[in-house]
């Protein structure tokens, strides 16, 4: 089959198109013919070897966390899932490989993509879907009445994650550049601040939760947004040493996951406020509730750019420049 794969690791190092085995089907696996492939910063994570000590993975590696398709067998003990089945799923890490014609994913992590959109705009949707659904509902149990902050309201994260919180009832700040101003109040944002010409700091005052997805700098600064009780939820790091023992990382991992956080945390710590990092997990039974509300009308899904499977470095290029409205999707077949 045709698959993008990375050779070696490295800085901005393109992936190689390659004719690929097919993927071995476990007992607990669907086999899914890709119809397309949704493109996340996680990718270039790792094309770039960014990501080398929490998954360490074997070269060569097929790329791809988000996929859309058709299923075309499933292995002998999966129930859920039959051939013909229209699906969609953030694959587990170790098991990824969407930015090819055929990938395997476990029957837990996959669900039965909504009726109402395409393969493309389902592809767009499980990883920050997912991301969205762990970190404001999961972690800051957000509801009716509070006020949470979620930066980058444009970004894949960001559109899903104003929606979500929608939904929950919560009022929402967001951070975008002028151009994007009308798309996220389109999807329910309450305060929208340009973060080119105003500092949201000066803005927002006694936040319940804020989801961080920026640098260390506006980590820092959200601190002091957030009110004593409140929750800072970081996905774009440091990481901590809760994470470290969920994903069992070796003892020098987990050290220098302590040394990073230290500073958040102790900062945090002295102001009353809970800090966390998130790093989002494939859960099939997750999507199925995404998937009500997007069947709803609640979530809707945003799309910048659709890429053929031949332009897969370009789709992943265009995500690396930081400018996506929404989502980058790849149309596989
Ligand atoms: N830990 C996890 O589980 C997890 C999961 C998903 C994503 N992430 C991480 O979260 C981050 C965001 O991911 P994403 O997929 O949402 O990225 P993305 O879609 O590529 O983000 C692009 C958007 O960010 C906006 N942006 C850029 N700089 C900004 C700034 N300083 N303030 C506010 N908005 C800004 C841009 O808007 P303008 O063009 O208007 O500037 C653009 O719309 C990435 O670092 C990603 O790796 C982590």
């Amino acid at each position: 089959m045709k698959a993008f794969i990375v050779e070696r690791y490295g800085k901005k190092r393109g992936l190689r198109p390659a004719e690929m085995p097919h993927p071995d089907l476990r007992d607990d696996e669907v086999l899914v013919q890709v119809h397309a492939a949704g493109v996340n910063q996680l990718d270039s994570k790792i094309r770039d070897g960014e990501f080398k000590l929490i998954l360490p993975y074997r070269l060569p590696l097929i790329l791809g966390h988000d996929v859309a398709g058709v299923v075309v067998k499933v292995g002998a003990r999966v129930q859920q899932f039959k051939p013909g089945d229209e699906v969609y799923a953030r694959p587990d890490d170790f098991r990824i490989g969407t930015f090819a014609e055929l990938v395997a994913v476990k029957e837990d992590s996959l669900a039965i993509k909504p009726d109402n959109i395409t393969m493309e705009e389902a592809a767009s949707i499980p990883l920050v879907g997912l991301t969205a659904w762990q970190a404001l509902v999961e972690k800051a149990r957000l509801g009716r009445g509070q006020k949470v902050f979620i930066q980058a309201g444009s970004g894949g994260v960001g559109t899903l994650a104003i929606q979500l919180a929608k939904h929950l009832g919560a009022t929402v700040a967001t951070t975008t550049s002028t151009a994007n101003a009308a798309l996220v109040k389109s999807l329910g944002a309450d305060v929208v601040i340009d973060y080119k010409t105003q500092d949201f700091e000066k803005v927002l005052r006694d936040y319940d939760v804020v989801l961080n997805s920026q640098d260390g700098r506006t980590l820092d600064k959200s601190l002091r947004v957030l009110k004593r009780g409140g929750k800072l939820i970081s996905i774009s790091g440091p990481p901590d040493p809760d994470f470290g023992r969920e994903i069992a990382a070796p003892g020098f991992v987990r050290l220098v996951m302590w040394l990073l956080s230290s500073g958040i945390r102790r900062k945090a710590q002295g102001l009353g406020i809970g800090y966390s990092f998130l790093f989002m997990k494939a859960n099939g039974a997750q999507l199925r509730l995404i998937t009500r509300l997007i069947e709803a009308g609640a979530i809707r899904p945003v799309i910048d750019k659709v890429f053929p499977f031949e332009s897969t470095n370009e789709a992943m290029a265009y995500v690396d420049a930081g400018r996506a409205r929404g989502k980058v999707v790849i149309k596989v077949r």
